[in-house]
C-alpha cells in the first residue's frame, strides 16, 4: 500500500516539477498552484487515501504526503517569486526615465516692447532727476481741456477727437497733460521735476502711425529759474541717450494752448530726414496759475512724447498697429 502511494507521490512531484519548468510567468505559476494545491487540486485525492492506509503505516504515509505538499508549496512559491521579480524588472525598464535627457523648456513670458521702452525712458529721465508720477486715465473735461487753457469752444479741441463717457464732463484723457495740473496742485509751491507716463485715448482713424489708444510720457519742470534753454538741454540729452550722440535735434515753432512759446521736436533719421517725436514748450502763465503757482515768480517747461513713436524709431518698426495686434511672432522678438 505504502509503496504504491510513494510511487504516486513521486509521479505527481515529477509532473509538477516539469510543469513549473515550462511555466514562464506568475500567472502560469499561479495556475499550477491551484491545479495541485487548490481545494479540488490533485493532492487532495492522495490525502483521501490516507484513511485506507493500515494503521502501522499511517505515520510514514502522513509524513510522505506532508512532505509532498510542503515541497510543492516551496517550489511554486520560489518560482512565483522569481517571475514576480523578473516581471517587475521588465516593467521598470519599460517605464524608465532617462534623467540625462535635456528637459523641454516652457516658453517664458516677457515684457511688452512698450513696457520695455517705458522702463528705458524712466531710467534716462531718472538720471536727470525726474520722478515718475502716475495720474488718472479717466479725466474731467475741466482737467483735460479747460485748466490747460482750452476753453469749450477753442479750435484746439479739434486736435483731440475725444471719447466722451455717458457721465457729462467725464472723458478718457486725450493726452497726459491734465496730469500737469494735478501734480501742480499736489506740489505747489514746491519745485517740480517729473515725468507722467500713461495711456491716452483718441477717437481716431487708425493708420501706420496712429492708434486710438497709445502711451504718452509727459514731462514737467516748475521752479523759479526755469528757461527755454533747460527745455532744449533736457530734450537734447534725452535724444542722445536714447538714440545716440550722432542724432541731431531740431526745434520748430509750434502751437499748444497750454505752452508759450511752443515747440515741436524732431530728430534726424538715418536717411537724412527729420522725424517729429514730441510737442513741448514753456508752461503758459494761465496754466501755472491754474496749478496754483504765481506766473510772475515761477516758470516751467513741459513736453509730451508718444512712446510708441519712440519705440518705432528705436526698433525700426514701421506700423504702430503691430504693438497691440497680439501677434506672438512680433512680440517674442523683443
Ligand atoms: C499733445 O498731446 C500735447 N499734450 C503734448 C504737449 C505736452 C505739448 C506738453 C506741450 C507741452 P500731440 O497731440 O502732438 O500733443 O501728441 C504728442 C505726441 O503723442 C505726438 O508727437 C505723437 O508722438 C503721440 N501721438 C499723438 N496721437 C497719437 C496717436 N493717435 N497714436 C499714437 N501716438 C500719438
Amino acid at each position: 500500500m505504502i509503496e504504491s502511494l510513494r510511487q504516486e507521490i513521486d509521479a505527481l512531484q515529477q509532473q509538477a516539477a516539469a510543469e513549473l519548468d515550462q511555466a514562464s510567468s506568475t500567472e502560469a505559476c499561479e495556475a499550477i498552484r491551484i491545479r495541485y494545491l487548490g481545494r479540488s487540486g490533485r493532492i487532495n485525492p492522495l490525502m483521501q487515501k490516507l484513511k485506507d492506509v493500515p494503521k502501522e503505516q499511517k505515520a510514514e504515509a502522513g509524513k510522505l504526503l506532508n512532505g509532498l505538499k510542503q515541497n510543492l508549496q516551496k517550489n511554486i512559491e520560489q518560482a512565483l517569486k522569481n517571475y514576480k521579480q523578473a516581471e517587475q524588472d521588465a516593467q521598470l525598464l519599460k517605464e524608465a526615465v532617462d534623467v540625462t535627457l535635456p528637459g523641454r523648456s516652457l516658453p517664458l513670458g516677457r515684457l511688452h516692447p512698450i513696457t520695455q521702452t517705458l522702463y528705458e525712458l524712466y531710467g534716462i529721465f531718472a538720471e536727470m532727476g525726474f520722478q515718475v508720477y502716475q495720474t488718472r486715465e479717466v479725466e474731467s473735461d475741466e482737467m483735460n481741456f479747460q485748466m490747460l487753457n482750452i476753453p469749450p469752444d477753442h479750435p484746439a479741441r479739434d486736435m483731440h477727437d475725444t471719447f466722451y463717457t455717458k457721465t457729462p464732463g467725464v472723458v478718457l484723457r486725450t493726452h497726459t497733460s491734465p496730469g500737469q495740473i494735478r501734480l501742480m496742485h499736489e506740489r505747489c509751491p514746491g519745485a517740480i521735476r517729473a515725468i507722467l507716463p500713461g495711456k491716452c485715448y483718441r477717437f481716431e482713424q487708425t493708420d501706420a502711425s496712429h492708434e486710438w489708444m497709445f502711451y504718452q510720457i509727459e514731462g514737467l519742470a516748475v521752479g523759479q529759474h526755469i528757461t527755454l534753454a533747460d527745455l532744449k538741454g533736457t530734450l537734447t540729452a534725452f535724444v542722445h541717450r536714447m538714440f545716440g550722440a550722432e542724432r541731431k535735434v531740431q526745434f520748430r515753432c509750434s502751437y499748444f494752448p497750454f505752452t508759450e512759446p511752443s515747440m515741436e521736436v524732431a530728430m534726424s533719421d538715418k536717411r537724412g530726414g527729420w522725424l517729429e517725436i514730441l510737442g513741448s514748450g514753456m508752461v503758459h502763465p494761465v496754466v501755472l496759475k491754474n496749478g496754483g503757482y504765481d506766473p510772475d515768480k515761477y516758470s516751467g517747461f513741459a513736453f509730451g512724447m508718444g512712446v510708441e513713436r519712440i519705440a518705432m524709431l528705436k526698433y525700426g518698426i514701421d506700423d504702430i498697429r503691430q504693438f497691440y495686434g497680439n501677434d506672438l511672432r512680433f512680440l517674442t522678438q523683443f
